[in-house]
């Protein structure tokens, strides 16, 4: 999703490490679970399972995943900010469900440049939160390389587009436009997928001969989630303006209306994710 985060010069956003640790829990909840059986199948008899894991971030996704596989793991940690990265090895959890040792390697660099060449030996290629920054080339060349590398893709936490605020506001409407039109906004010539990130990648592994499991991971943040929420109304009412200049006077007030009403416990919201499992040969 469009989280609430900087963006440079350069048109990248910076992810900070308050922002990752404050969605973690919420994410940890929202992941879709029945993948994780068929996903255990397709790496069942390795003898160590490699993971590479593309803007990993603080590491969320493998503190998660990585005591729910079986058996010896490697993880490189892929992601283009340093600082996240050195989080995430000093982080990892560093045992399987079933004991077995979890060692921890760092990549810094591009993952969307990563070939079948780079990943190969890998078993298994995860991203969280990521598939919605890219573009349709980029998650093309990411299905080619997972494909050609023989490698099972869980990339999980995709925005869907979908928010439900309850109770409803006149306005919720036209701000999930906005922010879905930011969503799929040109940055430095890429256009990004936003909310059109699972069907593509979904499209990019069929034609690559791939089996793609889709499954709804969605955020359901209540009044125990509150600090999340409020953050995340924050990033989202702010890129709907940023999209959409007209919103900045309604939009402030609408955000006044619904940060009152989380901080007093009284808002529900459900923010749409989808995960999906794609798995080859
Ligand atoms: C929304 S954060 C998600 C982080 C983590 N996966 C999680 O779920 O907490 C997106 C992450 O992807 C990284 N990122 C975005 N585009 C990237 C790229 N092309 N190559 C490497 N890392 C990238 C960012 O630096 C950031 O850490």
């Amino acid at each position: 999703m469009t989280d609430p985060a900087t963006e440079e010069a350069t048109g990248e956003a910076q992810y900070t490490p308050e922002w990752l640790a404050l969605r973690e829990d919420a994410d940890a909840d929202a992941r879709a679970r029945d993948l994780l059986a068929p996903l255990r199948e397709r790496i069942a008899g390795r003898e160590r399972v490699v993971v590479r894991d593309l803007g990993c971030g603080t590491g969320s996704m493998g503190r998660w995943l990585a005591p729910r596989l079986p058996g010896p793991q490697h993880w490189v940690m892929h992601d283009r900010d340093p600082v996240l990265l050195r989080i995430a090895t000093g982080t990892m959890v560093r045992a399987a469900g079933d004991g077995a040792p979890v060692t921890v390697a760092t990549s810094q660099g591009d993952a969307t440049a990563l070939t079948a060449a780079d990943l190969a030996g890998a078993s298994l290629v995860t991203a969280s939160a990521l598939l919605d920054l890219l573009t349709a080339d980029e998650v093309g060349r990411l299905a080619a390389a997972c494909t050609g590398a023989g490698c099972t893709a869980l990339l999980t936490l995709s925005v869907a587009g979908r928010v439900e605020l309850t109770p409803g506001d006149p306005m919720d409407s036209r701000i999930e436009a906005a922010f879905n039109a930011h969503q799929r906004r040109r940055v430095d010539g890429r256009r990004l997928l936003g909310p059109d990130a699972v069907a593509a990648a979904a499209e990019a592994f069929t034609a690559a001969g791939a089996d793609v499991l889709v499954r709804p991971s969605p955020w359901r943040l209540g009044p125990e989630r509150a600090g999340l929420a409020v953050e995340w109304l924050r990033g989202w009412v702010a890129a709907a303006v940023e999209q959409d200049p007209a919103l900045a006077e309604p939009g402030a007030g609408y955000l006044d209306r619904r940060l009152a009403a989380a901080e007093a416990g009284a808002l529900r919201v459900v923010v749409d994710h989808e995960d999906l499992l794609a798995t080859h040969g």
